[in-house]
């Protein structure tokens, strides 16, 4: 009888503990594997570092709301911070006439050195797992996201691009990345239609999180 008692006494405690083990989808944890900080067994699954902590946020660009929409579902999933990249100089529908060979867009994509400034402060630096979301332009990268990472650091940190399109892949676009951002785990990242539902979303992240 006593042990029952003393066994009651510890459920509380007991099922906070197993809650906390369980692979849930939570800001603190993507995998929701231990917090040794093993490595990945496969190129898909979410590589940990415990040096840069197990926070996760979403980071977007977005001109047309398409990717904010995007955007809006996977922090909706999982709960997280979401932050989008603001240029410095917004873009007016007439920039984005990409039929328009002389619009801005088309010249910036045509710019190598292009860079276009950033209105606000970006701090990842409590995040270890960056969603990181843009439109495709000309078949890859924006050339604000070229800005991004030459300002801010991502080594260490696993990006998850996403990117709304047309019709193009994300393939060219997270090619990029990877060359931006040799010292980060970039994975293959996912592209949406703008008509994407938060089941489409709700099912591509499940995936991640399954993959181990
Ligand atoms: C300058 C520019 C270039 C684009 N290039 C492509 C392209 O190469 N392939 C494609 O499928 N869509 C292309 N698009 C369409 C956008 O990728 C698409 O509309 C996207 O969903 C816009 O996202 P946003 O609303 O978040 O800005 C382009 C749009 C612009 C403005």
């Amino acid at each position: 009888m006593s042990n029952l008692r003393a066994l009651k006494k510890r459920l509380p405690l007991l099922l906070l503990f197993l809650s906390a083990s369980l692979p849930l989808v939570s800001c603190g944890s993507m995998t929701g594997a231990s917090s040794s900080g093993e490595a990945p067994s496969s190129s898909s699954s979410l590589p940990r570092d415990s040096s840069v902590g197990e926070k996760r946020a979403v980071l977007y660009f977005s001109c047309t709301s398409n990717t904010q929409g995007i955007a809006d579902k996977i922090a909706a999933n999982l709960g997280c911070f979401e932050l989008r990249i603001l240029p410095k100089d917004p873009y007016t529908a007439a920039d984005l006439n990409y039929s328009d060979s002389g619009c801005r867009a088309n010249r910036e994509q045509n710019d190598p050195s292009a860079r276009p400034a950033i209105e606000n402060e970006i701090d990842i630096s409590s995040y270890s797992t960056v969603f990181l979301g843009y439109p495709i332009w000309w078949g890859t990268l924006p050339k604000i996201i070229y800005t991004l990472c030459d300002t801010y650091d991502f080594a260490g940190r696993t990006i998850i691009p996403f990117c709304t399109s047309g019709s193009s892949g994300i393939e060219a676009s997270v090619s990029a990345l990877k060359t931006l951002e040799p010292e980060a785990t970039v994975l293959s990242g996912r592209r949406f239609a703008s008509s994407s539902t938060q089941a489409d979303v709700d099912a591509w992240i499940k995936t991640l999180v399954l993959a181990k």
